[in-house]
């Protein structure tokens, strides 16, 4: 589907966009938005994109290009920054030559003053709609090249007004704020050494207003682990763009005679039915090209030990714990922390991957045969990159932290973390995982990191940058090595979530809060960019253990279900009813797995804020859960309109979950929800719940509705 228009421009397209590059001086996205397909001649492109010059200003137009640069008269944020010793330090690029490979088109530009050259990637993916972009620069003098920074940039329309970005904490991953796009710039910077609580490296551009079901809307995600920049900017000429790449630290990158430095990867998404569509677009280029799971597997629903027992590990217990869990359901066991030698709480042992033998006198291998033999996999978690300074390793290698010499040591949850640039002690990391896994039939890794990067030198040079490739070998040296094994990436909850870990691990552990209530949001923000499958969504405690919040298991169970599901807590010390109502909500879950887990996923705009619409379809169902979250703002709720059904067709309605309700805040049910409490079939055509939307109950606050509707045979 991709062409070249002439010698100058190239238009990629997809089924849902198109992006249209201009190549010379310099390579320039002139268009990128809804797809057009009948744009063939040159002349008439020239003749609509020229712009005029204004006055008081530089003679010549200056083009927002994949590279910006000051020294072509682009006086914004530099795509380069960098020098030889001082000198070369605006370089300005010319277009050299270009290649088109089916959907990828490959720009090389240079600048024969400065001896650097640039190669542009992009590639549109033709399935999907969503746009890769990589740059990589190569130093081709004699001098060492000094490199600052190396962005990815991309024009927005003029009509992109607003920008929604994600920042969050420990706990509260993924918050979204909205602002203007107008007379300088929103920016955002990381520094934490890992992808962060605090800024995920995305946002979502758009005009004014946009919602989940309408507008214009670009998406744009940094597929990368460590540090990062951001920029969304109008400039003063009115033109806006967004600006991304990894945050480099001073000395981070030097670049030789001949070599180069290649950023991560931009991934940029379009939709003209606002966010809905970017979910729809993101989740099919996750499921299709960053993924690497088992297809014809369905998810395994855990049960993971953490708030259940914490350190407290006892084998005889936890084997008791597998088998109420396998009575509920669960197919994957996970022990958490505490498991090995010294590890009662998080003061010691991280760096010594040896079993606990005095918690474990005979051995892991029974815990792991009676979760096997009640049918469920095992999993188990480590944290290799950390080390308390209380352990054998730090005793023995204190040389391995990664820190910069003389400088104190600050820990972080009582730890530090390891230089796995160091080769030995990369090789020790990998062989303590090696052997875990050769030794034990483990089919899961929970891999967590819990603490940001502070000082980070390698040979007293920064090395955010070499932690983070250091920390993909480790992972891709072992998935090489034990390639049936799934890892999980943690990082205290949501800290490591990006596209470029998610292509070597399967699923995340979206958040340390198991509180239903906030889940809501942080599952819902985190779907624009994630799908449901690769979420980690676990039922909690009924009484919170971040929140202290007490919660019914209706919002637990119904929150939990639209993710990888999951149970944390000790089946044991549950009641019979809660331990039911576990069992009842995996079923629930396993009969809607796969449309929850390949579907499409959608969340309807409400004028009621405190209400959450959202659910999944596909061609013949569609389920749909409401929570509302808090008192409603109007004593009726509003109807809701399901769009995405085939108008011709007759669905049928059935209540999965109706949440109990006293006198409080309703008299009498919708009819159709008191036919259907009589065994009365609910049948309705498409259009009328298209056009004319359902009546819903009156809800309490806290909790969830949950109505399933299937397309009745013709
Ligand atoms: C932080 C994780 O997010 C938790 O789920 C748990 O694994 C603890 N670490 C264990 O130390």
């Amino acid at each position: 589907m991709s062409q070249e228009l002439s010698h100058d421009f190239v238009q990629l397209n997809s089924q849902i966009s198109s992006l249209i590059v201009r190549l010379s001086p310099a390579p320039e996205i002139v268009y990128w938005g809804k797809a057009i397909l009948d744009l063939t001649s040159e002349s008439e492109i020239l003749a609509i994109i020229d712009r005029a010059v204004s006055q008081a200003r530089l003679d010549v137009d200056v083009p927002v290009t994949l590279c910006p640069e000051i020294g072509r008269g682009s006086f914004g944020s530099s795509g380069l920054e960098g020098h030889h010793q001082g000198n070369n330090w605006a370089p300005v690029f010319q277009y050299t030559s270009h290649t088109l490979n089916g959907e990828r088109l490959t720009i090389e530009c240079k600048d024969e003053l400065a001896k650097l050259s640039i190669t542009i990637d992009l590639q549109l993916d033709s399935q999907s709609g969503v746009l890769s972009k990589s740059i990589s620069l190569r130093n081709h003098n004699k001098a060492d090249y000094q490199l600052e920074k190396l962005a990815l940039t991309i024009p927005i329309p003029y009509r992109a007004k607003e920008v929604m970005s994600f920042s969050g904490r420990w706990s509260r991953e993924f918050q979204s704020q909205r602002h203007n796009i107008e007379h300088g710039a929103f920016t955002q910077e990381n520094r934490r050494g890992r992808t962060s609580h605090e800024y995920f490296p995305g946002c979502i551009v758009g005009n004014k207003a946009f919602t989940h079901q309408t507008g214009e809307v670009w998406a744009f995600h940094l597929g990368w682990s460590g540090n990062h920049h951001w920029r969304v900017e109008a400039k003063s000429d009115g033109r806006r763009f967004v600006q991304t790449g990894e945050l480099l630290m001073s000395g981070e990158v030097s670049l030789k005679h001949g070599e180069s430095y290649t950023s991560p990867t931009l991934y940029s998404s379009y939709s003209c039915s606002g966010l809905n569509g970017l979910r729809a677009e993101n989740h099919r280029f996750v499921r299709q090209n960053i993924l690497q799971l088992d297809q014809d597997k369905p998810r395994p629903v855990h049960l993971n030990t953490w708030e259940g027992i914490y350190f407290e590990h006892d084998p005889d217990y936890i084997c008791q714990m597998a088998s109420e869990a396998a009575q509920m359901g669960v197919e994957r066991f996970i022990i958490d922390d505490g498991w090995f030698k010294g590890r009662n709480n998080d003061k010691a042992a991280l760096g010594d991957w040896v079993l606990d033998t005095a918690k474990y006198p005979k051995g892991l291998n029974p815990v792991i045969e009676h979760v096997n033999q009640l049918g469920m996999e095992f999993g188990i978690w480590v944290e290799p990159e950390m080390v308390n300074p209380d352990s054998d390793l730090f005793r023995a290698h204190p040389e391995w932290v990664l820190s910069t010499p003389r400088y104190p040591l600050t820990t972080g949850r009582n730890q530090l973390v390891l230089n796995l640039q160091i080769p030995e002690c990369f090789e020790y990391l990998y062989h303590c995982l090696d052997d875990l896994l050769s030794q034990h039939n483990i089919a899961y890794v929970k891999w967590d990191m819990n603490r940001e990067l502070l000082q980070p030198s390698h040979k007293r040079k920064a090395a955010v940058r070499g932690q983070t490739l250091a920390f993909y070998r480790l992972v891709d040296k072992l998935r090489g090595a034990h390639p049936k094994v799934e890892i999980e990436s943690c990082s205290s909850g949501g800290g490591r979530m990006d596209y470029e870990v998610l292509k070597r691990t399967h699923r995340f552990w979206s958040s340390d809060c198991n509180d239903a209530l906030e889940r809501q949001t942080i599952q819902q923000n985190m779907s624009l960019f994630f799908p449901p499958e690769v979420l980690g969504t676990h039922i909690g405690p009924a009484h919170s253990h971040t929140t202290r919040r007490q919660h019914s298991i209706n919002l637990r169970g119904v929150t939990a279900l639209f993710g990888h599901m999951g149970v944390e807590l000790d089946p044991v010390k549950e009641s019979e009813q809660e331990r039911k109502a576990f069992a009842k909500y995996i079923q629930l879950h396993k009969q809607h797995r796969e449309l929850l887990h390949s579907g499409h996923s959608f969340v309807l705009d409400s004028c009621d804020k405190t209400r959450n619409a959202y659910g999944v379809y596909d061609d013949t169902q569609l389920l749909l859960a409401i929570c509302q979250k808090a008192m409603p703002d109007y004593s009726l709720p509003e109807p809701v309109l399901l769009d995405m059904l085939d108008e011709d067709a007759l669905y049928q309605l059935i209540l999965l979950e109706l949440p109990e309700h006293g006198e409080g805040i309703m008299k009498h049910y919708p009819n159709w929800i008191e036919q259907l409490r009589s065994n009365e079939e609910v049948r309705v055509h498409g259009s009328v719940l298209k056009q004319i939307g359902l009546s819903l109950p009156i809800q309490d606050p806290e909790t969830c509705l949950l109505i399933y509707f299937v397309k009745c045979e013709s």
